[in-house]
């Protein structure tokens, strides 16, 4: 890659998100609960041009691992990403996302009577559907637009 295409800096120590469809790292950010607040140094490119894609999305988070919940809501809404943890500049592993068979937190059930809407510590759990999620609670699917109901950590 030229000095000309390399548009984010490259991290020393973290995650890079990457193969993002374009338009979702903003849905990234919101699933891994980062809005700036924790001093992390955060990079996102969008709309940037891929070989692969066109145009993809592009997340890079210093210091930061991710949980499997967070790896396994990721891959609803960025089924293409490629997940790069980084160790001294160098790709120390690189993981294709694979979809789960079940997403537990991160997500909110948009059922008002839900137990998991409700003031109980309770964790939100859906089984994931070939077109959608299905709470386990009450059996609400959410079939559009799952990054409208990630609940804001
Ligand atoms: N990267 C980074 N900082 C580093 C090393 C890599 O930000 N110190 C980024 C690269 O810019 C790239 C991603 O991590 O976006 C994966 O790096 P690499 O595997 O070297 O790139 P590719 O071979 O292009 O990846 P892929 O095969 O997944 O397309
Ligand atoms: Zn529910």
């Amino acid at each position: 890659m030229s000095d000309h295409e390399l548009r984010v800096s490259k991290i020393r120590n973290g995650t890079v998100i990457d193969h993002i469809r374009a338009g979702q790292a903003l849905n990234v950010l919101a699933i891994l609960g980062i809005d700036g607040t924790d001093g992390e140094a955060v990079s996102v490119g969008m709309n940037v041009p891929s070989d692969r894609m066109g145009q993809k999305d592009i997340v890079k988070v210093e210091g930061k691992e991710l949980s499997q919940n967070e790896v396994d809501v990721l891959s609803l809404i960025a089924p293409d990403a490629s997940i790069n943890i980084i160790r001294e500049y160098e790709v120390a592993e690189k993981h294709r996302l694979v979809r789960p068979e079940e997403v537990v937190g991160i997500l909110s059930c948009p059922n008002s009577n839900c137990i998991t809407t409700k003031d109980e510590p309770v964790e939100s759990k859906f089984e994931v559907l070939a077109d959608g999620v299905r709470c386990e609670y009450c059996d609400t699917i959410i079939r559009t637009d799952l990054a409208a109901h990630i609940s804001v950590k």
